[in-house]
């Protein structure tokens, strides 16, 4: 395929606009969360791409990391995600005081601790910035990363109440989900109201 192909987005209005939607409230600093899920290769991840782009455009920083099949590294999707921002020269590497690189490395530590530096380490670099926190093929995270995960967006919400958090977190899952404590941490998100789900259809 050529590359101009390949950047080429095709259809994906209602999903581009429920981006842009969630964009705007994010920057407005309410944390928000959308959940795109779909069978494979229906076009999550490009979609995930797309609005990403559209936050970078709009001045947001990007965090991507992934889960990957038969390859669960605690830690990784995270750890990955956050490591995004280390060549961002103006921003701290989270990775760096996490402790943590991209094998997971450091993983072993307690974990309490861990999480206590996590959540301190990515306030301290959110700061006023808006950011778009892309975790794709959640359906392959690690356990581990699922909790972090959850814990990290009860975090910014509870934060959000005092300061102002602008966080659009994209979760991309594939469908059927046969992961049992993947369907939980789906499940748990979409209990919180600022989660929507998309369910992403044959183009
Ligand atoms: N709307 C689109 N316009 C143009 N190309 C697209 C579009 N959606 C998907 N594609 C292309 O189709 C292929 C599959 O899309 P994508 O990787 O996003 O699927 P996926 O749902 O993430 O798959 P998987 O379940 O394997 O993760 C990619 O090459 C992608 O660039
Ligand atoms: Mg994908």
């Amino acid at each position: 395929m050529l590359r101009g192909q390949a950047e080429t987005l095709v259809g994906r209005a209602r999903e581009r606009e429920v981006g842009r939607q969630l964009l705007d409230a994010a920057f407005a600093g309410t944390p928000q969360v959308l959940i795109l899920q779909g069978e494979m290769g229906i076009g999550k991840s490009r979609v995930a791409r797309s609005i990403s782009e559209a936050g970078r455009h709009r001045g947001a920083v990007v965090l991507w990391g992934a889960g990957q099949e038969d390859l669960s590294l605690p830690y990784l999707p995270i750890t990955t995600a956050l490591a995004t921002i280390a060549p961002d020269g103006g921003l701290t590497s989270l990775s760096g005081p996490l402790g943590l690189d991209e094998t997971g490395g450091g993983a072993e530590e307690d974990p309490a601790h861990l999480w206590r530096r996590a959540e301190q380490a990515l306030l301290d670099v959110l700061g006023d910035k808006p950011v778009v926190l892309v975790i794709d093929d959640l359906q392959w995270a690690d356990p581990a990363s699922q909790s972090l995960l959850l814990h990290l967006l009860v975090l910014l919400d509870h934060a959000s109440a005092a300061r102002r958090i602008r966080v659009l977190t994209v979760l991309t899952v594939r469908t059927p989900v046969d992961d049992e404590r993947v369907a939980r941490t789906v499940a748990r998100l979409e209990r919180e109201p600022s989660t929507i789900t998309l369910t992403l259809e044959g183009l």
